[in-house]
């Protein structure tokens, strides 16, 4: 059975290990030891990801976690998996792409096929990591290099690793064919497009343009508001043509990792080519001012302050039903309200602790803002936690919101 090395074990490289352990020897490493000692227990820390899965595979030994970076020797493919965020500046940060890269240079001697499943800017497989573990290797290692960018959706079971499809492309047509051999063992829809920047360059522009829409629907709730009409009323309006319309809702910004970042990777490219990025960098302004502009009208309706109120912020998830906080927008509306003079508590079971601080149980403030709504969230018990609820999901029939 061919050996596959994962690196990184979160969102994207732990799905992907389940996946292809139903085929392949899995060794999946992560620099993190608590998560790679909890895998090998077979406890899963990500939604989607089942923890029987993790110990059938285990069991069945075609499946171990590591933080040994010499157990990916002898691996026939690695798939890299790690993180690609912004640095301090809204720069693309590659820093856990190059730590792979070593990884890779210093422990695999024999030729694998290296596939990025990372999001990054195109040219990423050519002109950073090919020449990066080239010339960190000891030996000379003829590598084969491709791409393949995930395009997982955490939390969701419609759309999963078998039935979305998948872009790929190589540097080299033996590296496509591997390429599309080892995805063909999982995922029913595979689409090689010409080179790796085209597929590099699709998976930006498909956040990039989930990014401009939700910013233009929450300009619109904007607007709406100040015209004295529903936003969701006349989206649904807009949404009764068939064609040349697709519904995105309002809401308080957008958080995880994806959309808040990928479009920069984007714009970071254009600026390098000398091609203005407005939309990108605009719709970047519009979903950031959000949270304030939340905080404003909770504050209008409420005397035109937050002092000395008690405010329970509601859902501080990026997203229904999943714990995920990274890039929440409900962290700058907590910030807006405290800066309003408002007396800040969060709720959400399924976050459970966020910045060392435990979830309150709902209820006993003046206003609350309601950022995420998870699906078992009793939401006649959140219109009655607070004499004003402000809802930003528009699942709350009877609440003030966008
Ligand atoms: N989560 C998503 O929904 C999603 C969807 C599509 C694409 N992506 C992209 O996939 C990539 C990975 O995202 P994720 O959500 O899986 O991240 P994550 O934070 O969930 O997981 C990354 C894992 O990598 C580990 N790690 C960090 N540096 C490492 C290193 N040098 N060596 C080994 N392990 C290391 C971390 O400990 C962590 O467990 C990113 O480029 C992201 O943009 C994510």
């Amino acid at each position: 059975m061919a050996k596959v090395a994962i690196i990184g074990q979160g969102y994207v490289g732990l799905t992907i290990s389940a996946f292809a352990a139903k085929s392949y020897q899995v060794i999946g490493f992560d620099n993190n030891e608590k998560v790679v000692d909890r895998l090998n227990q077979g406890i899963s820390h990500i939604e989607g990801v089942k923890s029987e899965d993790i110990s059938a595979a285990i069991t069945a030994g075609n499946y171990r976690a590591t933080a040994n970076g010499a157990d990916i020797a002898g691996a026939d493919i690695v798939v890299i998996a790690v993180p690609t965020p912004l640095d301090k500046d809204r720069k693309p940060d590659l820093t856990y792409i190059e730590s792979a890269c070593k990884l890779i240079a210093e422990n695999i001697t024999n030729p694998v096929l290296v596939i990025n499943e990372s999001t990054s800017y195109p040219g990423t497989i050519r002109s950073v990591i090919k020449p990066l573990i080239e010339k960190l290797a000891t030996g000379k290692v003829a590598h084969l290099y491709a791409i393949s960018p995930e395009r997982v959706d955490p939390g969701r079971s419609d759309w999963d690793q078998k039935n979305t499809p998948r872009l790929y492309a190589g540097l080299t047509p033996e590296a496509s064919k591997q390429t599309r051999e080892f995805y063909s063992s999982f995922c029913d829809k595979l689409v090689e497009v010409s080179s790796p920047e085209v597929a590099e360059a699709a998976k930006l522009f498909e956040n990039t343009f989930r990014q401009v829409n939700i910013a233009l629907v929450n300009e619109f709730a904007q607007i709406s508001h100040a015209l004295g009409i529903s936003v969701y009323e006349t989206l649904d309006a807009a949404d009764t043509k068939p064609y040349g319309f697709m519904k995105f809702n309002p809401s308080a910004g957008v958080g995880g990792h994806c959309i808040p970042v990928d479009p920069s990777y984007l714009s970071h490219v254009a600026a390098g080519l000398g091609v203005p990025a407005t939309f990108i960098e605009r719709a970047n302004e519009v979903n950031l001012e959000m949270p304030k502009y939340v905080v404003a009208r909770v504050a209008a309706d409420n005397g035109g302050s937050l002092k000395g109120k008690k405010v329970q912020v509601i859902g501080i998830s990026y997203k229904a039903n999943v714990a995920d906080t990274r890039e929440t927008p409900a962290e700058l509306v907590i910030e807006e309200a405290k800066k309003a003079g408002g007396e800040v508590t969060w709720h959400d079971d399924l976050v459970g602790t966020w910045k060392g601080q435990s979830s309150t149980p709902l209820g006993g403030a003046d206003i609350a803002i309601v950022i995420t709504l998870h699906d078992g969230v009793d939401k006649k018990a959140v219109l009655a936690s607070a004499p004003y609820v402000f809802d930003t999901t528009g699942k709350l029939p009877g609440a003030k919101g966008l």
